[in-house]
């Protein structure tokens, strides 16, 4: 099929989502996909682009294997787990891990749905940290998120996809002016698309036709600890609101400590006393933080590590009353235009990454079944 026959979809957003997506459609063959967003994997990190800031590690979010949440996250982790394998092309985005998670419920190690991860154990209870009720390990991947988020760039680009930087204020704009609104070089890419995926995560509580005052910022703050000797991953949840520490290790050698919940709360910088908790939490949990010289004279404190801390940062979960919100909503003469499908994907909270695959299967099945109704 030549360039020009190809259906033109415009993808917005280019956080984890919108990227998944658009590889996921582009990758079809009879689509022309561009990418409007604001930021992109390739600028310097902002409170404006949650991805950059995730962990991120594929450990699931909800205790109840029934739900749609549920099901997203286990679709997902089967292409993570495959797009980590040793030889695979994108290997270098992850670290594949030993997890324990320590539960505050006694039952919860057994009956987690972690229980269908690879090499799940439970824990004996005398191998349990302080505060902990019951614990289980397990293996899993870890996603160094700034190095997959340029991977899944590149693969979009090497697949003919195309880029246009660009703010969006209304919905209607992609729609009757296209993609070359943003970028005048994108050619049969840029005109008006048959279709428009929303990908906007938190952008979508203020894009204009959208407006879902439905989705809310959770803050999450972080600390990054240069301590290359740390390979495996550990969460101790503190009580039933999801309240938790963890340490996430990646290829590089840094590792993610976390973890706040802030419903809320925009605060656009780390806050230093936040730093300093995160640290205390994180030490409790995993004193191998700390440089081995040290461990071996005494017990290590906060003071130990603050010379290895390599950032910190903060970024805010696009979360949803209801959950994530897959689905498609009909425009009709915007621009003296017929009707043209906005197909939803945004919504994702604290789970973005680990279920991107499976949203974006999703998304693409919704463009194909909109688009065939208008034939
Ligand atoms: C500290 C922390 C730890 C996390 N850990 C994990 C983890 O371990 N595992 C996991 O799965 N998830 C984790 N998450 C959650 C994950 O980061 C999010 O679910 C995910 O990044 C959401 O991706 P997104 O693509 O929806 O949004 P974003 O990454 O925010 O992307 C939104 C995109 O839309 C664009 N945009 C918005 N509005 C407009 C507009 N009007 N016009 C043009 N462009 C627009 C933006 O510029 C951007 O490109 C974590 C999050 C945080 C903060
Ligand atoms: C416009 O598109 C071209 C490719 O067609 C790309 O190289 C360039 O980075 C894009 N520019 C912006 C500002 O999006
Ligand atoms: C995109 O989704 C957001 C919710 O995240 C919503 O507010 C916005 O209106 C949607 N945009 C369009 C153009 O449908």
């Amino acid at each position: 099929m030549s360039a020009a026959q190809k259906v033109p979809v415009v993808v917005l957003g280019a956080g984890v989502v919108g990227l998944t997506t658009a590889l996921r459609i582009q990758t079809e063959g009879k689509y022309d996909v561009a990418i409007v967003a604001e930021t992109l994997p390739t600028d310097p990190k902002s409170i404006r682009y949650t991805s950059q800031w995730a962990g991120a590690h594929h450990v699931y979010s909800g205790t109840d294997p029934t739900t749609f949440q549920h099901k997203l996250e286990l679709e997902t982790f089967k292409k993570l787990w495959e797009m980590s394998a040793p030889g695979s092309d994108s290997e270098e985005c992850f670290l594949r891990i030993e997890e324990t998670e320590y539960f505050h419920e006694v039952s919860s190690a057994e009956t987690t749905p972690l229980k269908d991860m690879p090499n799940f154990k439970v824990l004996p209870q005398e191998s349990l940290v302080p505060g902990a009720k019951s614990g289980a390990t397990f293996q899993t991947v870890c996603i160094d998120s700034p190095v997959y988020l340029n991977y899944l760039l590149s693969q979009f680009l090497a697949k003919g996809g195309k880029i246009a930087r660009g703010s969006l204020q209304h919905i209607h704009q992609i729609i009757e002016g296209g993609a070359n609104l943003f970028n005048a070089t994108l050619g049969p890419s840029g005109l008006p698309p048959a279709a428009v995926l929303n990908c906007t995560g938190l952008g979508a509580r203020f894009l204009g036709g959208v407006e879902d005052k439905s989705v809310y910022p959770l803050r999450g703050q972080t600390v990054l600890v240069r301590a290359p000797w740390v390979r495996f991953g550990r969460t101790l949840y503190v009580d039933g609101t999801g309240a938790f520490t963890y340490i996430i290790p990646r290829r590089s050698g840094d590792v993610v400590v976390g973890g706040t919940r802030g419903r809320d709360d925009w605060h656009a910088e780390p806050r230093p006393e936040t730093t300093r908790d995160i640290l205390e939490r994180g030490l409790a949990l995993c004193p191998e933080l700390a440089p081995a010289e040290v461990r071996a004279q005494r017990a290590p404190v906060v003071e130990d590590v603050l010379p290895i801390i390599a950032g910190e940062g903060c970024g805010l979960r696009p979360c949803r009353e209801g959950g994530v919100r897959i689905e498609t909503e009909w425009t009709e003469g915007v621009g003296k235009r017929g009707k043209v499908p906005v197909i939803h994907n945004y919504g994702h909270g604290g789970a973005g990454f680990q279920a991107s695959w499976a949203t974006a299967d999703i998304a693409l099945q919704l463009l194909e079944e909109a688009l065939a109704s208008l034939e």
